[in-house]
This record gives structure tokens, C-alpha cells and sequence, in this order.
């Protein structure tokens, strides 16, 4: 295997694979909106075209009932190991928009202080279009030297940023087609550039709408208010005695399979290089707070959480009304870890979000999607190797990392292919994901480009 050919070769095509990206990330593949389920489409095709060209002998779109899968493989040599790359081409919505300070589908170069090789501004530079185009072109390059050292498979989906409805059916009936003997992701963070990491652990998810409801129509809050329920403060209180004062979620059987990690990793976590300033300052975070008696890193990472996402009801417009409503909704999800289990736990949540209800209100429990948490083994060939190759390319050993985010898919590619997933991210918490102004470093895509072929030579044999 010639390492510095294809090193060469992505120097020498640095310019084109950012070029490349950026027309890649000027299509708003928005998936959720179906304004832009042309979009989302051209982009799943311009991946597939990028896939080609890359030299993949097969590259397909796999329509289903939302956006396609693409498809697509380099199979070099059966008695060789394969490696199946997945990702994400669609992305999250850019509202709010007027918060972006350039547009959010016209990526920009701008340098920053942890980015000072400049960043690209925009949205689903790092999630996950930066970070799923880092293994495109390390494939492109290790093809085209003729170093590519195993067998090489690519998953792209357009439905992850909305709970991936559709992939699950797709790998349950391709398990033959998807065959591997491990999947690949950058879809995480790195903790910084000095200290690169393996995300070993991803949070699960449940995720549900709530509604309160005390009377058929809203009221005159002065001829009623004070004699009967106000479904906003009841729902207010109900969803407030979900935590109590340590903020320890009081769902009875919530913690059950919630299993720590050993005392022995938890204080490799406590001393983690994690910069609590720089963590604060990207969305501007006024302090810190969360559950009593564990740090910053432990409470995203092993920790589980109940949050509020929205919140509404009653009269929002411009100006006042005296009303008592008659409904409050809100969405409210929940992080899950270890072995906690989300159909379990959405049990759990709407049996006790029912008890808590006063008499005076109907409560209704609407579930959306949901998924499991996620650990990766470290004892594995697959870990080592990606150890390997971070360590050559960054000079540096990654320590293994529990994230709070979740790629609910991955606990099922467990279940279903039987193969663990290592998690290679290149971003960082701090590159605004989800939020305005997302951007991914350049320094990073392309120390990406470079490691995954090491990973690849360190796997294959
Ligand atoms: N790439 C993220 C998840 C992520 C980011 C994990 C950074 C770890 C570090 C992914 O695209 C994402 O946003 N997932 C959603 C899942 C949901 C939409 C089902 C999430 O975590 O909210
Ligand atoms: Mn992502
Ligand atoms: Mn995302």
C-alpha cells in the first residue's frame, strides 16, 4: 500500500475537493420541508454522481417512501475485510434565518479563532455534508492511485436530520448487499486539535408532542379566570415535577437500565481535556447548570436528560387578549443511555405525564421517532485501527469519547447487520450544528481526507 501516492494525490487535489463541496452544500436538502423535496433529490443525485466519478463501480439511488438511499460499492478483493461508510446528505432546517451573517446555503469562507485556516460557513458544512464528503474523496483518492486495500461500501441517507423512517426497512431487507465487517461514520465531534477522540458513545432518543386540554373553547380570563384550570400552568407545573430540585428526572423506573460507567473511566473523563470556556462560548451560554454531583462531559455524556423543545398555546400575537386558554402543547424529548430503551421509556414518560394530571385537564401523549443509545468496543480490530490512523495523522492517541448527540440508526445497525460502527467525527461541538452559521474547518475536512486512508490501510490487513 502506497501511503504517500495518495496523499499526493489529494494535495494536488485540494482546490477541486473544496469546490466540489461547496456545490455539494449549496443545495438545500432540507428534509424535513417539503418545499425542498426537489432539492433534497438533485442533492442525493449529485452524491451519486460524486460517487462515479470517484470510481465506484455501482452507485445507486434507492427511492423509498421518503428521500433515496444512495448506494454505492468498490468490492476489490472477497477474501479482503469491507468497510461500510455511512452518512448524511440532508440537513437541518436554517431558521432562524435573519441570525446568519452569511446565507445559509452560500458557503463562505471565514477564519475564526479555533478555525484560523478559515471555516466554511453554512448549513450542514460539518452535519453531516463536510464530514460524509471526507470519505468520498479519501475513496477517490486511494481509488484512483490504485491503493484502495479492501472492500469499500457507502450508505448515504436523506432522512437522518428527521429520525431516518425510512432506512431501517432498507438495511432490514439488504442485509446481504450491505455485508461488512464494519461501518464507518463522521457524523461526531473531535474534542480538539491537539486532542483528537473516537466517539465511543452516542445518546438514544425519544421524542413527543403533549397536549393539555381543560375546556371545548377558550375563555374570558376575568368571568372565568381563578374558577377553572389553566391548561398552560397546569401543563407549566406538570412538566416542572418532571425534575426535582438536584435535577434527577422523577419518572418512576426511568433510571433502571441506566448503568455508569466504572469509577475507573469516569475519572479518565473528569480528565478529559475539555474546555468548558470555549464550550460556553460558541452558542454565547450565560452558565452551566445540570444534575448535581457530576461534571460538564459526564452530564452530556453518560448522563440521560428531559428537556423541553417548544412550548405554546394561549394568545402569542402582538399586544394583549385576556383569555384562558383551552389547550397547551409542548415537545418534549428525552436522551437516553446505556441500556435504556426508547419504546420503554416513552411507556414510562406517558404512564406518568397521565398519573400526574389533575382531574381538571385530558392529557394526550403523541410519540414521534425514537432510537437507542449506542456504545462502540474498544477491544476491537476496528478501534485499534482507527486509534492507528488518528495517532499517525494528528501525532497524537485519540481518547474514546461519550457524546450527548445521537445517530439513532447505529444502535439498529447492531441489531439488524450484526456489525459495530466506529465513530470517526472530524467537527467539533463548538461548529454550530443545528444552529445559524454552522461552519466546518477546513484543517479539518482535510486532516479527515488524510486519516481515513490510513484508517482503510490499517483495517485491511
Ligand atoms: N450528527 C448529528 C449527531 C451528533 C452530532 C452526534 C455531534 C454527536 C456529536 C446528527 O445529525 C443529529 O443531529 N442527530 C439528531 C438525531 C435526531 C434527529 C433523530 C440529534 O442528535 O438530535
Ligand atoms: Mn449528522
Ligand atoms: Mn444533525
Amino acid at each position: 500500500m502506497n501511503d504517500r501516492t495518495t496523499q499526493q494525490y489529494i494535495e494536488t487535489h485540494r482546490e477541486r475537493f473544496l469546490e466540489e463541496l461547496k456545490s455539494l452544500i449549496r443545495i438545500p436538502s432540507i428534509s424535513t420541508a417539503r418545499e425542498h423535496d426537489k432539492d433534497t433529490m438533485q442533492c442525493a443525485v449529485r452524491v451519486q454522481e460524486f460517487l462515479v466519478r470517484a470510481g465506484l463501480d455501482k452507485a445507486e439511488l434507492y427511492p423509498t417512501d421518503g428521500h433515496p438511499i444512495v448506494y454505492a460499492e468498490k468490492l476489490i478483493d472477497p477474501a479482503k475485510p469491507t468497510v461500510l461508510v455511512y452518512g448524511h446528505y440532508d440537513v437541518q432546517p436554517a431558521d432562524p434565518l435573519d441570525e446568519w451573517e452569511t446565507p445559509p446555503f452560500e458557503p463562505t469562507i471565514k477564519k475564526t479563532k479555533i478555525h484560523p485556516d478559515g471555516a466554511i460557513f453554512a448549513r450542514g458544512a460539518t452535519d453531516d455534508k463536510g464530514q460524509m464528503f471526507i470519505h468520498v474523496k479519501a475513496v477517490e483518492a486511494m481509488i484512483q492511485t490504485g491503493n484502495l486495500p479492501c472492500n469499500v461500501k457507502f450508505m448515504i441517507e436523506g432522512e437522518e436530520e428527521i429520525g431516518s423512517p425510512n432506512l431501517l426497512p432498507f438495511i432490514k431487507e439488504h442485509k446481504e448487499m450491505l455485508k461488512s465487517d464494519v461501518i464507518l461514520i463522521s457524523d461526531t465531534s473531535l474534542l480538539s486539535k491537539k486532542h483528537p477522540s473516537i466517539t465511543v458513545g452516542l445518546r438514544g432518543l425519544t421524542y413527543l408532542d403533549v397536549k393539555v386540554r381543560s375546556a371545548r373553547a377558550d375563555m374570558h380570563s376575568g368571568l372565568f379566570g381563578g374558577a377553572v384550570a389553566n391548561p398552560i400552568n397546569v401543563l407549566c407545573e406538570m412538566i416542572a415535577s418532571l425534575k426535582d430540585e438536584r435535577k434527577h428526572i422523577t419518572i418512576p423506573g426511568f433510571y433502571d437500565d441506566v448503568e455508569f460507567p466504572s469509577e475507573r473511566d469516569r475519572t479518565l473523563m473528569r480528565n478529559a481535556p475539555f474546555d468548558a470556556e470555549e464550550y460556553m462560548d460558541s452558542p454565547g451560554v450565560f452558565g452551566l447548570e445540570g444534575e448535581e454531583g457530576y461534571t460538564t462531559y459526564e452530564r452530556t455524556g453518560i448522563l440521560p436528560t428531559l428537556d423541553v423543545n417548544g412550548i405554546w398555546g394561549g394568545f402569542t400575537g402582538e399586544g394583549s387578549k385576556t383569555v384562558i386558554p383551552a389547550v397547551a402543547n409542548a415537545k418534549i424529548s428525552m436522551r437516553l443511555v446505556s441500556k435504556q430503551n426508547h419504546e420503554q421509556i416513552t411507556e414510562l414518560f406517558s404512564k406518568h405525564f397521565k398519573s400526574i394530571a389533575p382531574d381538571s385537564v385530558k392529557v394526550e401523549v403523541h410519540p414521534h421517532h425514537g432510537g437507542n443509545p449506542y456504545v462502540t468496543p474498544t477491544d476491537t480490530k476496528a478501534y485499534r485501527a482507527a486509534e492507528a490512523a488518528i495517532q499517525q495523522t494528528f501525532g497524537e492517541t485519540p481518547v474514546p469519547m461519550y457524546e450527548g448527540g445521537s445517530i439513532p440508526i447505529v444502535a439498529q445497525f447492531k441489531e439488524v447487520l450484526e456489525v459495530e460502527t466506529i465513530l470517526m467525527g472530524f467537527g467539533f461541538d463548538t461548529d454550530g450544528l443545528h444552529s445559524p452559521n454552522e461552519h466546518f474547518g477546513l484543517w479539518n475536512f482535510y486532516k479527515g481526507i488524510e486519516t481515513v486512508p490510513a484508517f482503510f490501510a490499517a483495517f485491511a490487513v
